[in-house]
């Protein structure tokens, strides 16, 4: 696994997995198929009702907690009392002793409250790492003005086809990573078929989803693909050994439409 380095010198996997719409039976086989193939890094959150279940494939797995990464995200607008029981309750359903990374899932009214509460964690050893979600240039920038621990990393949607320029650019002005979810669209927009990607996959001798993912982790941009099928995640591991063209890399940044396929900034 390749690793970036968080603006607190802490290291994070580049390519994690998203655990979204996987809840019960279903996301402790798919996770645990996940570990196995050598996945560190672990995205949830409260709204995706499924920190039992990764518990669970975690326990199974053996695999040190030294080596896992686990994130989670506050999915609601909390006061601050609130927020430090959520923390706990977090922490209670993962089984864990403390989080590498919880995020604010969006812009809430809250969010400096809240945010009051997760430095407080962090000051308690109990969250390695803090960060935000879904927050735009201008929420963030007045939001870190308000904040002493400066988050490490914005979880935003991020593909091809909505590239995040211009954010990413002022993230990496204050040295936050930009962390994208949704990296194939969630399958929409048949973006597995598109003629470039088929064209590279060819001459790369790559699959589409390995074109996508490689692109987006030559422009520094950390990963957090799901799959539920065994191939597809070990396919979404091994994009470190190509290097694109130029020419290509330019073909794939044309195709960027600047607009969300998901509506959180609209
Ligand atoms: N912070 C936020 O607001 C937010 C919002 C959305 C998502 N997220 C996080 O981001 C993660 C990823 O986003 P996502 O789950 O929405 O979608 P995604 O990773 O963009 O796409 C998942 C879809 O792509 C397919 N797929 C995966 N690998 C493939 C491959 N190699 N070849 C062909 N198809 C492939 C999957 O099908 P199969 O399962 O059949 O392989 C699934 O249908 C989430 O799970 C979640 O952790 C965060």
């Amino acid at each position: 696994m390749k690793y970036q380095i968080l603006n607190n010198g802490l290291k994070i996997p580049i390519i994690g997995f998203g655990t979204a719409r996987l809840q019960g039976r279903e996301c402790f086989k798919t996770l645990s198929n996940a570990l196995e193939c050598g996945y560190r890094l672990i995205d949830s959150a409260q709204m995706y009702k499924n920190h039992k279940d990764i518990a669970k494939a975690l326990k199974e797995s053996k695999i040190p907690r030294d080596e896992l990464f686990i994130e989670s995200k506050i999915s609601q607008n909390l006061n601050y009392l609130q927020t430090k029981d959520q923390i706990l309750r977090i922490l209670e359903e993962l089984d864990l002793e403390y989080l590498d990374l919880l995020l604010i899932h969006e812009p809430y009214k809250n969010s400096l409250y809240m945010y009051d509460a997760m430095q407080e964690a962090f000051e308690n050893k109990l969250i390695k790492s803090l960060g935000v979600s879904n927050f735009n240039e201008n929420f963030l920038l007045e939001f870190m003005q308000k904040v002493v621990i400066k988050p490490v990393l914005n979880q935003c949607e991020t593909h091809l086809l909505y590239q995040q320029k211009s954010l990413h650019k002022a993230l990496q002005k204050h040295d936050i990573l930009l962390q994208s979810w949704s990296p194939f669209i969630a399958n929409k927009n048949e973006i597995f078929n598109h003629p470039i990607l088929l064209d590279m996959a060819k001459k790369y001798l790559k699959t589409p989803a390995q074109i996508i993912l490689n692109f987006l982790y030559k422009r520094d941009i950390l990963l957090i693909p799901k799959s539920s099928n065994l191939q597809k995640m070990k396919q979404n591991l091994q994009i470190f050994d190509f290097e694109l063209e130029n020419k290509d890399l330019q073909k794939l940044i044309d195709l960027d439409q600047n607009k969300s396929f998901f509506g959180w900034y609209e």
